[in-house]
């Protein structure tokens, strides 16, 4: 055969092709997801997350002795409250389980990288992220909230701050408040395009936070849409946001891609708790290979354009990238 053109060429042996990769990953980029409870001595598996566990604030250090032995150097933090709220006033109280896991955190492991979510979901008795008017979540009466939960969790000790509750402005009034205060320094990493998906459902299980009543549709972002990724991305890049993201990950590539084309902030994913509960159900099931299809899934939201990945298969992901499986 007359073939100039041979791409198999470069794909004949295990060291040519990892010479030619076009995707390169490391594990300093991975964030790894905890969950925090309030009470005491409590490390429970949570059932919707197989291999995921409730944590309380004396136990979340080994949350992040698993992650620093796997070689990931970055938690997201999550606060489960011991009473909820209208105004999830928990959210944003000083002694609260996440406010002291945070110290518990920063005080055995002072280089770990601290992010904690900021949102009310998990904390307001009807399980909106927001402060409710009616049956309608309240845009500009829930900003001040915002503000001063992200504030409490950087006198915690937070390192950053990700406010995913989706209300308009909220990145800000979380900078203007933390800025006032003395924290000019601390970066927010904004959930920027945050769809209304059905793939939050074991993370809704894991933090108690389903909605009471509706859905999210009036805050977070429609699955239809792609050019509004890039108008919400640009606002809360405007307003002073230093990471973005998008979230969640496998479904939205594209979006992924198009953020990244669009911005030279850095860029983060989320891959969330459905598509990390998919991959654990098949399988179980045997009908798919874990190992493998974790490894593919976290390779193609790099390949997408994604900096930053936050997943929770972070600690197996840098095993894999160690043992150069992908990376
Ligand atoms: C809080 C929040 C949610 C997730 C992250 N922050 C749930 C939601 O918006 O309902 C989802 C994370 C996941 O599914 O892993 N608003």
């Amino acid at each position: 055969m007359d073939l100039t053109i041979r791409p198999r060429r470069l794909r004949a042996n295990e060291s040519l092709r990892r010479m030619v990769r076009e995707t390169r990953i490391s594990s300093d980029s991975l964030v790894y997801p905890v969950f925090i409870k309030e009470g005491h001595n409590i490390k429970d598996e949570i059932p919707s997350l197989p291999g995921q566990y409730h944590y309380s604030p004396d136990m979340v250090c080994e949350a992040a002795e698993l992650a620093l032995q796997a070689g990931v150097g970055s938690l997201l933090l999550f606060g489960l409250p011991a009473h909820k709220d209208p105004v999830g006033s928990e959210a944003y109280h000083d002694h609260a389980a996440l406010q002291e896991g945070i110290r518990a955190l920063k005080e055995h492991y002072s280089d770990l990288q601290v992010i904690t979510d900021v949102c009310m979901c998990e904390y307001t008795s009807h399980g909106h992220c927001g402060i409710l008017n009616g049956t309608e979540v309240d845009n500009d009466k829930t900003l001040p909230y915002l503000a001063k939960i992200a504030l409490s969790h950087v006198q915690a000790g937070a390192d950053m701050v990700a406010p995913s509750d989706m209300m308009d402005g909220r990145v800000a009034a979380i900078r203007q408040v933390l800025d006032e205060n003395g924290f000019t320094g601390t970066p927010i990493m904004s959930y920027s395009a945050k769809y209304a998906s059905a793939f939050y459902g074991p993370f809704r299980e894991a933090a108690g936070s389903a909605p009471a009543f509706g859905n999210r549709k009036s805050y977070q972002m429609d699955p239809h849409n792609s050019r509004e990724a890039l108008k919400e991305s640009l606002t809360d890049a405007a307003e002073g946001a230093d990471i973005l993201m998008v979230k969640p990950a496998l479904s939205y590539l594209d979006i992924i891609r198009m953020v990244k084309e669009s911005t030279n902030l850095p860029l983060a994913a989320y891959s969330v708790s459905g598509e990390y509960a998919m991959i654990k159900a098949a399988s179980a099931q045997n009908l798919i290979d874990e190992y493998a299809v974790m490894c593919e899934s976290a390779l193609s939201i790099y390949r997408a354009g994604a900096d930053i990945l936050i997943s929770y298969y972070a600690p197996e992901l840098a095993a894999a990238i160690r043992k150069g499986d992908i990376g």
